[in-house]
This record gives structure tokens, C-alpha cells and sequence, in this order.
């Protein structure tokens, strides 16, 4: 199958302005290896959850979805000396092929995988620690997204960067069926953050070679 334009756009990108190194490689080949769904943020899309990392000088990461540590250790790398990301993993088997992979890439002492499903570790995340987050990155099941909103929405501050994978699906968003409950649940999603009025926010929509998607970007007023 020929590659349409925008992927091909989308790689003449990744080549000018990501460099993966060895740690990052290794990542997706262990990941491939273990036999896991190979749904991780593209090379350029983890470039920019870094460059938005850096920008807001984040110190403290939320990540809800893990797989095998690839966006999570791009945002690991945006961490000054002294920060700190934890990442919730359902998966046992993706939660310790993610803490090899971020061992490789020296981040394990910054970075914690909690394994378990989000809806349960997530309250106990949000109670250690009145430190607000400076960045939470949704990307794990999409039909608990609003969920998980309403939680850690108790662990920000004016200019925490919320960040939600996944929230175009090929515009179903526009009409979801009842067979596709992640579409739904994004639709949801997106009209529970424009709705809030604690947030400013956009949906940044994506084209390459993921598909079709989109980006939901909020800060805290
Ligand atoms: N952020 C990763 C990709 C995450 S893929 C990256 O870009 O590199 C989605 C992950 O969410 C999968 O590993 C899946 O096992 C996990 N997941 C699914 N349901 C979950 C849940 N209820 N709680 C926590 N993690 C979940
Ligand atoms: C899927 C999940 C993701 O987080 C993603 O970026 C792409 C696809 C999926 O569940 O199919
Ligand atoms: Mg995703």
C-alpha cells in the first residue's frame, strides 16, 4: 500500500527533527518482542508532549497509560534534576517491560510505574501528595477519561497542562455508534473540558502516520 501524503509528510518530519537513540529504539523493539499493541504516541508526537513539557517547565507528570514507557520516558526526559513522573499501567506484563525500558534510559529514579487499572490506583496517587501536577497525560482506556478527570482534577494548579490522547478517532467523534464506546466516550470528554469553566482549552486535530486523531489540550485557569 502506498503511504498517503500526510504520513509521508509525517515522516519526512520525524526524520528532520526527532532523533530516537538507543534507549527509545530499544523500547519499541522490546515492546514488539513481548508481543504488545503497538499504539504508542508517534516519534513527532512524543517530541511535542516534550517541547509542551519543557515549555511549562513541568516538574511534576501524570501519565495515565504507560504500554512500554515510550511517551513516558520523552516526558521523563523534559523533567529537571529534581522532578518526578508517575505513570498508572493496567497491564502487568506492559508495566514491567515499561520499567526495563525506563531503567535502560536512566529515568528510574524520577519515574514510577503504579500497575493496576487507573481507577483504583489513581485515588491513592491523588492522596500522597498535595504537590499539584504540572502536566497529566491521558492515554489509557478512553471510556474512563471523564473519570479520571474528576480525580485529578483535585491535584492542580492555575497553568497545570492536561493532555488527552485519542479524542478524534477518525472523527467518530462526530456521530459515535453505539458499538464504538471509546468514540462516545471521547465526545464526552471533549464536551466535559470546553464545557468547564476551570479550563481553557482546544482539540488539536492529527493527521500522519496514526491515522487520523486528535490532541485535547487544557490549562487551568
Ligand atoms: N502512553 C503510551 C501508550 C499507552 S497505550 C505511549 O504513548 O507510549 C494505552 C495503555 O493503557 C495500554 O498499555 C493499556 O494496557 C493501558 N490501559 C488500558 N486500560 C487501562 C486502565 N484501566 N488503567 C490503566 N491503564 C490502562
Ligand atoms: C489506541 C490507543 C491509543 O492510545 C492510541 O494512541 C491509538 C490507538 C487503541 O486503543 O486502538
Ligand atoms: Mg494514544
Amino acid at each position: 500500500m502506498t503511504p498517503d501524503l500526510f504520513s509521508t509528510v509525517d515522516v519526512y518530519i520525524d526524520d528532520l527533527f526527532v532523533t530516537e537513540d538507543e534507549a527509545l529504539t530499544s523500547a519499541l523493539l522490546d515492546a514488539k518482542a513481548a508481543g504488545m499493541p503497538q499504539m504508542q504516541v508517534s516519534a513527532g508526537q512524543a517530541k511535542f508532549l516534550y517541547l509542551l513539557a519543557r515549555m511549562v517547565g513541568a516538574r511534576r507528570i501524570l501519565e495515565i497509560g504507560t504500554l512500554a514507557g515510550y511517551s513516558t520516558i520523552w516526558l521523563g526526559r523534559a523533567l529537571p534534576e529534581d522532578g518526578t513522573l508517575v505513570t498508572l499501567e493496567a497491564d502487568p506484563l506492559h508495566a514491567e517491560v515499561a520499567r526495563r525500558n525506563i531503567d535502560r534510559a536512566g529515568l528510574s529514579a524520577k519515574v514510577r510505574v503504579v500497575t493496576g487499572p487507573a481507577i483504583i490506583t489513581l485515588p491513592a496517587e491523588i492522596e500522597a501528595d498535595p504537590a499539584p501536577f504540572d502536566l497529566v497525560f491521558l492515554d489509557a482506556d478512553k471510556v474512563n477519561y471523564t473519570a479520571y478527570f474528576d480525580q485529578f482534577m483535585r491535584r492542580v494548579r492555575s497553568g497545570t497542562l492536561i493532555l488527552a490522547d485519542n479524542v478524534i478517532r477518525k472523527g467518530t467523534v462526530l456521530a459515535p455508534r453505539p458499538e464504538d464506546p471509546s468514540a462516545g466516550a471521547a465526545r464526552a470528554f471533549n464536551a466535559m473540558i470546553a464545557a468547564d469553566d476551570r479550563l481553557e482549552a482546544i482539540v488539536l486535530q492529527q493527521v500522519g502516520i496514526k491515522g487520523h486523531d486528535g490532541l485535547a489540550i487544557a490549562r487551568v485557569k
